[in-house]
Parts: C-alpha cells; sequence; structure tokens
C-alpha cells in the first residue's frame, strides 16, 4: 500500500488510480465536505488515463447529476458524454436506494413472496427509511457493480461516493445495524405471532409488542402490526441472504484491492471526523489511501499576512484625512479583503498542520476552493488537476 499511495507527505492521487492493482476507491466523510465532487472528478481523471472506471454516485447535485448524464434513474451505469479521451471509459450511476433494497428482495425470495414483500406498508417504509439503508444499499450497490467488472470485464475500476450521512462512520456501521435489526431481538418477537397464529400467538406477540413499542412508533410512526407480521414472516427466508452478502462486501472493503480516500474540509469539526474514521479502518483493517482536504482557500499574494494587510489598511485609513482620494480607500479595501482571505487560510494551514502532526502516517492532497460550484465536466478535470499534482 505504501509505494502506491505516498510521495513524502503527499498523497499521489495519480499513481492510486492508474495502478491496475488499485480495483475499488470509496470517498469518505463527513456531509458536504465534497465526496461526490471528488470520487467524480478521480473517476474522469482515471477514465483519461486509460482505466475502465464506473463511479456510483449516491446524491450528485442537479446540475453535476446533469452533466454526467444522469438524467436517468434506473439504477444502472450508463457512459458519460465527453469522457475517456485518455483511452479508457467512464460510466457513471446514481443509487437509487429503494430500486436497490427491491432487487434484493427480487433476488434472494420466490417471485411470489418477493411481490408479497414489494407490496406491504412495512417493507416500504423499512426501505425508504430505515437509518442506515442508504449507506447499507450503496455497499450493496458496490458488491454488485464489483461482481459485474469481473463477469464482464466492462470495468476494472469502481469508484464510489458514500451517503451524505451526518457522520463517515455510519457508513462502516450501517451493514452491523441493519444486521443486527434483521435478525435481532426486534425481528424475532415480531415472527413469533405470525408463527404461531391464532390468538394464542397474539398474546405471545402483544408482550413483545410492549417491550419494543418505542423503536416501533420510531421506525414506523403508526403503521399496522399485521404488516409488519407478514412482513417479517417473508423477510425470515432472506436473513441469511442479507447478512450473507453485507458480509460479502465487508471482506471486500478490506480487500488490498481497495482504497479509501477520506475528504474533509479544512475545519476543526471535518479533520476531527476523518481523524475518527481514519482510526475506526485501521481497527478495522481497511485500506486507508489518504486524506483529501478539499476547498482550501487560496490568496493571490500568499506571503502577505493578514496581519501585516490589516496593518498597513488601518495605517492607510488613518494617515489621511475625510477628503482621501479614491484610490486610497479602494487600496485599503484590498488590503482588507485580502486580510480576512488570508486570515481563513492561514487558521485553515493550522488546522491541516495540526492534523499530520497527530496522524503523521496519513498522507494528504489538497484541493482548492473553487470560484463557483463544480458541474460540468471541466470543474471536475479542475478538482482532479489538483488532485493529481498535474
Ligand atoms: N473544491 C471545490 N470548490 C468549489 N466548490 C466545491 C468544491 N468541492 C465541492 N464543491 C461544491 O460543494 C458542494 C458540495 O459538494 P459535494 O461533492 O456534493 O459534497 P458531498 O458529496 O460531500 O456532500 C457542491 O455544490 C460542490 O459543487
Ligand atoms: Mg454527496
Amino acid at each position: 500500500m505504501v509505494a502506491r499511495t505516498t510521495t513524502g507527505h503527499g498523497l499521489d492521487v495519480a499513481a492510486l488510480l492508474t495502478d491496475p492493482a488499485t480495483r475499488i476507491v470509496v470517498c469518505c466523510g463527513a456531509g458536504g465536505v465534497g465526496k461526490t465532487t471528488t470520487a467524480a472528478a478521480m473517476g474522469l481523471w482515471a477514465a483519461e488515463h486509460g482505466r475502465r472506471v464506473v463511479v456510483l454516485t449516491i446524491d450528485p447535485a442537479r446540475r453535476l447529476a446533469q452533466s454526467l448524464g444522469l438524467t436517468e434513474l434506473d439504477n444502472t451505469p450508463r457512459p458519460v458524454e465527453g469522457a475517456g479521451a485518455g483511452g479508457g471509459s467512464l460510466d457513471a450511476m446514481m443509487l437509487d436506494m429503494k430500486r436497490t433494497f427491491d432487487e434484493v428482495v427480487e433476488q434472494h425470495a420466490t417471485p411470489e413472496k418477493a411481490a408479497q414483500i414489494l407490496a406491504n406498508p412495512f417493507y416500504q417504509a423499512v426501505s425508504s427509511s430505515f437509518a442506515g439503508t442508504q449507506e447499507y444499499m450503496a455497499m450493496e450497490k458496490l458488491g454488485q457493480l464489483r461482481a459485474e467488472a469481473d463477469r464482464t470485464g466492462r470495468w476494472d475500476l469502481v469508484v464510489v461516493d458514500t451517503p451524505p450521512s451526518r457522520s463517515a462512520l455510519d457508513f462502516l456501521d450501517a451493514p452491523k445495524r441493519l444486521g443486527s435489526f434483521l435478525d435481532g431481538r426486534f425481528i424475532r418477537l415480531m415472527t413469533a405471532p405470525a408463527k404461531a397464529g391464532g390468538r394464542a400467538g397474539f398474546k405471545v406477540f402483544s408482550v413483545g409488542v410492549t417491550m419494543v413499542t418505542s423503536t416501533m412508533s420510531k421506525l414506523l410512526g403508526g403503521q399496522l402490526l399485521q404488516d409488519v407480521q407478514t412482513f417479517v414472516a417473508a423477510l425470515d427466508t432472506m436473513f441469511g441472504g442479507f447478512r450473507e452478502r453485507a458480509d460479502q462486501t465487508y471482506a471486500l472493503l478490506k480487500n488490498s484491492e481497495t482504497a479509501f480516500v477520506v475528504v474533509a474540509a479544512p475545519e476543526r469539526d471535518a479533520l476531527r471526523e476523518a481523524s475518527y474514521f481514519a482510526g475506526r479502518l485501521d481497527e478495522e483493517h481497511m485500506p486507508l489511501a489518504g486524506l483529501v482536504v478539499n476547498r482550501i482557500q487560496r490568496v493571490a499574494a500568499p506571503s502577505l499576512r493578514a496581519s501585516r494587510a490589516l496593518a498597513a489598511a488601518d495605517q492607510l485609513a488613518d494617515a489621511e484625512g475625510p477628503d482621501r482620494s479614491a484610490t486610497s480607500a479602494e487600496t485599503e479595501g484590498l488590503l482588507r479583503l485580502h486580510a480576512a482571505l488570508a486570515e481563513t487560510a492561514e487558521r485553515q494551514e493550522r488546522q491541516v498542520r495540526r492534523f499530520t502532526a497527530g496522524h503523521p502516517g496519513i498522507p494528504l492532497v489538497e484541493v482548492p476552493a473553487a470560484a463557483q460550484d463544480i458541474h460540468d465536466l471541466a470543474g471536475l478535470r479542475a478538482v482532479a488537476a489538483s488532485l493529481t499534482g498535474g
């Protein structure tokens, strides 16, 4: 791992993406830091450097989605127009969580049972609102894409974006949470009456219900318990399938063909989150390639410190009387603007230095904040250029 991901303290994204041994790249991080942007930029760059790439995005902003041709929501990858000039190819898809859940059900149950489950209001509630479903389904889809890559040879690199969770850890915790939900006590209690049937069964069931009422109401609001029973009875046959797949995907994430890239904003909270996440990956023996610090403030004259610019602005303001020249006022304004930007840049630099001091082994790369949102291939190429130092 080390050889292919580090040069000095820098994360060598170019080496990571061109290494044929890299088959999966997972972009993680807290909400809003630039995971989707980074995933798309890396996918595009890799495709334009000879890789055959599929990017799984989760929640692309609308304009970015349009640029990637993600207008059809059919849960399958499609070629991105205008990408892949370097001999590779780029396909992209946007995760449809509900559809992916349905596919899993269809794969694991008989057609009859599947239809029963899909029509069940409880299933519909769980499949679209259970906390962690999106994370779980992202992993499920990753597993599917990776398997398809092997089966068809259509892709040699899968780049995965992760859901807009509050915490990056949700992505790693989701399968376990869904797993324990599916075969935990809650489900066993719910299953009892369906199996026992009749009024006697209902009595057992009622006891169970009072024990889990709070969980129930959190999940369902006022859904009918009858729905739960039929749902659970039907799901019962599939528990093994769900758990097995979660375990398989988990194993895939530990594989040396996988590289995690943690994306963070150059701010204390985001870097702290990145730090937790790095710790978790380490515990789980999952391969962390490095950190992308996104949206770094760049200033036009980096050698002019914020404090000096501010002092000069004050001096200008003091030195001249009420009928000062327009040029002087303008200069003062520019100095103050520079001071504000430089202050941000200096603060970010301190935060990044602190992270590096705490994690000297984690290589990182910085991506400057663009003046506008990244919503097209040109914008993605610019981000990729920063990522790869090109
Ligand atoms: N380096 C950057 N410069 C300017 N805008 C950026 C940059 N990176 C991301 N953005 C913008 O920030 C917003 C959030 O980025 P996104 O990739 O969707 O974050 P996430 O997937 O982590 O929630 C988007 O509007 C995106 O265009
Ligand atoms: Mg996103």
